[in-house]
């Protein structure tokens, strides 16, 4: 009855709000994790420039950063509540509306972001978008951040250096077993804490792209990070189907259109802040680089990537064949 009830209320929300009843511009919410000088931060205000220049007056777009209004626990529950109407999370935390996205997080999948991209622009990449339409999830397209490294608080050379240290990540099954394949301790928790983790030594280490390791200080907070490029850390920017149907189609095309220029921009920045930050990072010497011979990697990808077999019932042999003929 409760659940009922909040249907009822976002329902008159998007009918209220669709119908312009109060006559003041529409709201829309843009609710996000990440600092404002990221990928992610810069297209939500590049999209809030947009969509304000080009319906001036009858929508307004208000961007929360840093989990300010929403996170990673809640942020998708509110979206189908209509307490906000787009949010971007990434690939790695839709697993309670499909496993089909899990694809993303398959250890060593994909060779660099190009072929990231090939995968998501291709046919199974554009079927994935649609994936959660029987949740109420619409996916509006994806938007990159990068691949990922290692960091803890010791060099990581060797996948048995990693035994029994304790690595947050993010909310996946995949993502845990990666860890669980080393004997090491994954630990999934919301990306506002991790900081607070790592500092505190609750947790070893992390893995995350060089713009997220930058922006949120974890370089400050951790000895090593290993230059593993071992996975890809990317988002879906995602609204919900009830929000969208509510919009004339008009605006809705308009909206759109900025949403895709927005991440357009996103795009380019991703590419730049994966080498400055990982630059700044570096000029800081508060963390040391660790890199990896062919061989020492080599090991990494024979001890990780049994976990595909592990999850392709789950994401789909289709799925996972064509992500990697995306490596070409
Ligand atoms: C993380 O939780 O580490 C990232 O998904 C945060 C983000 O949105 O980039």
């Amino acid at each position: 009855p409760l659940k009922t009830v909040a249907k009822m209320l976002a329902l008159a929300s998007v009918f209220a709000t669709s119908f312009n009843l109060f006559a003041a511009p529409v709201e829309i919410k843009f609710s996000h994790v990440v600092a404002e000088n990221t990928p992610k931060g810069q297209m939500a205000l590049k999209f809030k420039e947009l969509v304000e220049q080009r319906l001036p007056g009858e929508y307004t777009v208000s961007v929360f950063p840093n989990s300010q209004l929403f996170g990673d626990n809640n942020e998708l529950a509110a979206l189908l509540l209509n307490d906000v109407q787009f949010v971007a999370p990434s690939l790695s935390k839709f697993e309670r509306y499909t496993k089909r996205l899990q694809v993303f997080d398959l250890p060593f999948l994909f060779n660099d972001m190009d072929a990231v991209n090939r995968f998501q622009q291709g046919e199974a990449g554009q079927a994935l978008l649609n994936s959660m339409s029987r949740k109420g999830i619409v996916g509006l397209g994806y938007l990159h951040n990068g691949m990922k490294q290692f960091s803890a608080n010791t060099p990581l050379k060797q996948p048995s250096d990693a035994k029994g240290l304790k690595f947050r990540v993010m909310a996946s099954d995949v993502l845990a077993a990666q860890f669980d394949a080393v004997g090491a301790i994954p630990v999934k928790k919301p990306f506002s804490e991790v900081f607070t983790l790592l500092q505190t030594r609750a947790i070893d280490g992390q893995e995350n792209t060089w713009s997220n390791t930058y922006s949120q200080k974890f370089y400050e907070v951790q000895s090593h990070i290993t230059e593993s490029n071992h996975g890809v850390l990317d988002y879906m920017v995602v609204t919900s189907d009830a929000f969208w149907k509510s919009l004339p189609a008009d605006k809705r095309k308009v909206i759109k259109e900025a949403l895709d220029e927005s991440i357009a921009l996103g795009n380019k920045i991703a590419a730049e802040k994966d080498n400055e930050d990982k630059q700044l990072i570096l000029d800081s010497k508060r963390s040391q680089l660790v890199t990896l011979t062919p061989e020492e990697r080599q090991k990494w990808i024979d001890v990780m990537k049994p976990v595909w077999a592990k999850f392709e019932d789950q994401v789909g042999k289709d799925v996972i064949e064509a992500a990697v003929a995306a490596n070409k």
